[in-house]
């Protein structure tokens, strides 16, 4: 691993109680010295995070470390009892806290824990991937997947700090690394500026070059932050931040859940999500439709539903894409309502769209 940057960039959330979201290459160290005043550190993990990264879980104070199974299939109900139970065995109490030290899994499932655990525990999130970094371990969102869908059973529970530590990124494989990217990409959209910068971040995004990344984490974190500060329990805006999810968990769903990863599928979301509402007549920039699949490809995302089929051999064929959509937890009344992108920095909520328009963008992005 490089070398730790001297100054740990800092974004503050403006939630109630307010916290930071730490990031940088070389942070975990101060994980340990912020949580001193626990009577007891759970460090929740994963058996391939604890492979890798174990020997910095075990140099912070006072804790334990619970390893589950790495993969979805641990956001369960069943992997949430063992948890809390393990809480128990490990002697934790009210005044304990807990660290979340993985990707997006085990933040959530960690999240869950510790607010459920005495009616609700302290945690802190140190994630280990680049999608849980730039969203998944900021803004409170914690769950577990039911027989009927993922995150159907869950609560909003805030960490009390977030430690983005971008060295963990060199050694994620490459998939992953992608499925991330897939969610910067959705967060520079929402963003505008940042869109515009990410083509001359390419070269250090391709090397996974710890300070570039920094940078990236640092401006979805903050767009993300000035969003949740708006509206954390998902009323209103904070609905912006599921672009391209309504036609992502379609392809998740239409691939079989765990195929695509979630991120790689929100990337062809954002693709589907504009090239909808161009058909639609509603004023979408074509020029930022070209410009968008232009980007993935830049950062060998995969940006149309044909490059997907051929990546990781699914059929998606239209009709159980449309049908997937109308089941959707977004839809009112049957009509699933999108996130339209209409270009950089223009992003709409709430928008019912024609089943035609939405039905010829997957037909065009299955021939692309
Ligand atoms: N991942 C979207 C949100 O946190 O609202």
């Amino acid at each position: 691993m490089k070398a730790p940057s001297p100054q740990p960039r800092v974004v503050r959330v403006a939630v109630e109680p307010p916290y930071s979201v730490h990031v940088g290459a070389g942070l975990v160290g101060v994980v340990a010295q912020r949580e001193e005043g626990w009577s007891r550190a759970f460090v929740l993990t994963d058996a391939n995070v604890e492979r890798l990264f174990g020997d910095i879980a075990r140099g912070w104070p006072n804790g334990t470390i619970h390893a589950v199974p790495a993969g979805e299939d641990s956001k369960s109900f069943s992997t949430l009892e063992r948890v809390l139970d393990a809480l128990v065995a490990a002697g934790c109490d009210r005044r304990s806290g807990l660290i979340a030290f993985g990707g997006g899994v085990v933040g959530d499932l960690g999240g869950l824990a510790a607010g459920l655990f005495h009616r609700g525990i302290p945690y802190v999130q140190v994630p280990t991937t680049l999608l849980a970094m730039v969203d998944s371990s900021v803004g409170g969102k914690t769950a577990v997947n039911l027989a009927g869908g993922k995150n159907l059973a869950g609560l909003f529970h805030q960490p009390v700090e977030v430690y983005a530590d971008t060295r963990f990124l060199a050694t994620l494989p490459d998939d992953e690394y992608r499925s991330g990217l897939g969610e910067v990409v959705k967060t520079a959209v929402i963003d505008g500026p940042l869109f515009g910068r990410l083509s001359a971040l390419q070269p250090g995004i391709a090397r996974r070059d710890p300070d570039v990344l920094a940078e990236i984490v640092e401006s979805c974190v903050t767009a993300k932050a000035r969003i949740v500060a708006r509206d954390p329990f998902e009323k209103g805006d904070r609905k912006l931040l599921n672009l391209g999810h309504t036609f992502a968990h379609a392809i998740e769903h239409a691939a079989g859940f765990g195929r695509v990863p979630h991120g790689i599928a929100v990337a062809v979301g954002l693709g589907l999500a504009a090239e909808s509402g161009r058909i639609a007549g509603l004023g979408v920039d074509p020029g930022f439709v070209e410009s968008l699949r232009a980007l993935l490809r830049d950062l060998d995302v995969p940006a149309d539903l044909d490059a997907l089929r051929r990546r990781y051999s699914v059929s998606l064929p239209a009709d159980a894409l449309v049908a997937a959509m109308a089941r959707d937890k977004k839809s009112r009344t049957g009509v699933p309502l999108y996130v339209v992108p209409f270009g950089p920095g223009a992003v709409v909520r709430d928008v019912e769209l024609p089943e035609s328009a939405v039905r010829a963008a997957i037909e065009l992005a299955a021939r692309s």
